[in-house]
């Protein structure tokens, strides 16, 4: 098999990152959009010494788990990489992955993994986009065959996998609220007539990097954050007055200004041009505020559930005293404040901190404290000398997953009972692989947070074992 090599295969199975595998006469091939059960034409693009990867060329007999994306950028966009899977499927793909992360990664046999709790709306359901500007606009297959020339200097929209430095101009997109949209739409028009240029990776220069747009799916509220390479009071003052002109749902305008190399929707400083400068949702009956740079679950509708799942795994007690590790901005936090003593939360990044107060204000939450760092350093024996020793644990981590420092604090510590929540299977079975020793895994549940797309929440319940 060689690379160029045109070949006919029947796809196996689902493979990480949103492709498929295939396999001739033994030889692994990964397939991008192919799907189980098709039977495609590929061309080898890449022969490894274990695998080859290969293009889709054409679905010879569909597999009955398709279906049509309904997106014109699909294919080419990184944002949606399973719109031509049933949804039924994506739910059981996505628990084959929980299953297979336990098993390869943390090393658990007979693992049973119950069905991932779907949602009902596989469309429309992200509350937070960040789409970039881009000086490398990157044109789709059929953007090309149009025979229509482009500004390929300025895009707005999503970037290309894999590809850091290009951007697809994304007119629509079906997973936010359809205000996010318009208001990338309204602001490309802005930007062009006004001949503001975008970022470059390569030159390190142009003004406009980011654009965040968040709506609270429970308040109707809308936040604009623009990340721009420095600040400039008169284009923010245009901005400005534009947004409130044309779209009366955007509640606050923050414009950020990065100078740094990152290709991060944060920077040095934050100007707020109206509105409060935050944005509120609501999960279980709390009201939430959230600062453009603090974390909260892209998908309110399905957090909450995710939530239900960590509070009943919790078994909490009145007169327990629970530690929430990665808080953000207190939203585990406060949903388990009523059902147990006290509520310890470490979070890294200071705005969220302070949303995590101000929110538990709010809601008229008394029984929490929250603390600012970084969980490696500021969580040791000292911290918990000073909060108290916890009965239970609730840990969220980022997708990296928890710092081995952090897992040794907690088996150290040894609480009863500890629900792991992760966006990331791989690294949450690494880490619990560690604890395998101290705790036996009682219950698992994946929940879908994100529709179309290869990612999962899943939640775990540990309970210490009754031997340790
Ligand atoms: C997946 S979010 C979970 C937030 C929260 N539990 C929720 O459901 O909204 C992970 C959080 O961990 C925080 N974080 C990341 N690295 C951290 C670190 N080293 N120490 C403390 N917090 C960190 C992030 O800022 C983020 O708020």
């Amino acid at each position: 098999m060689k690379k160029g090599k045109e070949i006919e295969l029947t796809v196996e199975k689902f493979a990480d990152r949103g492709k498929s595998l295939a396999r001739i006469d033994g030889f692994v091939v990964f397939i991008p959009q192919a799907v189980p059960g098709d039977k495609v034409r590929v061309r080898i693009r890449r022969k490894k010494k274990n695998f080859a990867e290969a293009a889709l060329l054409e679905v010879i007999e569909p597999s009955e788990l398709r279906t049509s994306p309904r997106c014109e950028y699909f294919g080419t966009c990184g944002g949606c990489k399973w719109q031509h899977v049933d949804y039924e499927a994506q739910l059981e793909a996505k628990r084959q992955s929980v299953k297979d992360a336990l098993e390869h990664t943390g090393g658990f046999s007979g693992i049973d993994v119950p069905a991932t709790y779907g949602a009902e709306d596989i469309f429309r359901y992200r509350n937070k986009m960040e789409y970039s500007f881009s000086a490398s606009r990157w044109l789709t297959t059929e953007e090309i065959a149009s025979g229509k020339s482009f500004n390929t200097a300025f895009a707005l929209g999503m970037h290309v996998p894999g590809r850091f430095d290009r951007v697809i101009d994304l007119h629509s997109c079906f997973l936010p609220a359809s205000v996010s949209m318009d208001i990338v739409n309204g602001m490309r028009a802005l930007a062009l007539e006004e001949g503001w240029s975008c970022w470059s990776t390569s030159t390190r220069s142009g003004f406009l990097r980011h654009l965040v747009v968040r709506t609270g799916a429970r308040t109707g509220e809308v936040m604009v954050n623009l990340v721009t390479n420095g600040f400039d009071e008169e284009r923010f003052e245009k901005i400005k007055q534009y947004l409130k002109d044309s779209f009366p749902a955007i509640t606050t305008f923050v414009n950020t200004s990065n100078t740094g190399v990152a290709q991060v929707a944060i920077g040095e400083k934050e100007y707020i041009g109206f509105g409060d400068g935050v944005i509120h949702d609501e999960i279980g009956g709390f009201r939430f505020e959230i600062a453009p740079s603090a974390f909260f679950q892209t998908n309110t509708k399905q957090a909450e559930k995710l939530y239900e799942f960590v509070r009943e795994f919790s078994e909490p007690r009145s007169d327990d005293l629970l530690y929430d590790l990665y808080c953000g901005a207190g939203t585990i936090s406060l949903f388990m404040a009523p059902h147990v003593k006290h509520v310890v939360g470490i979070e890294l990044v200071p705005e969220a901190v302070k949303n995590a107060y101000a929110n538990a204000s709010a809601n008229n939450v008394q029984n929490c404290t929250f603390a600012q760092g970084d969980m490696k350093n500021l969580f040791d024996a000292e911290f918990v000398a000073r909060h108290g020793r916890p009965d239970v644990f609730i840990v969220d981590p980022p997708r990296a997953g928890m710092h081995e420092k952090v897992v040794k604090e907690i088996a150290d510590l040894k609480p009863e009972r500890f629900v792991y929540v992760s966006c990331n299977p791989q690294t949450q079975a690494r880490d619990i692989k560690l604890l395998a020793d101290l705790y036996h895994v009682e219950q698992i549940q994946p929940v879908d947070l994100f529709p179309h797309t290869t990612h999962i929440e899943n939640v775990i319940k540990m309970r210490l074992r009754s031997d340790v």
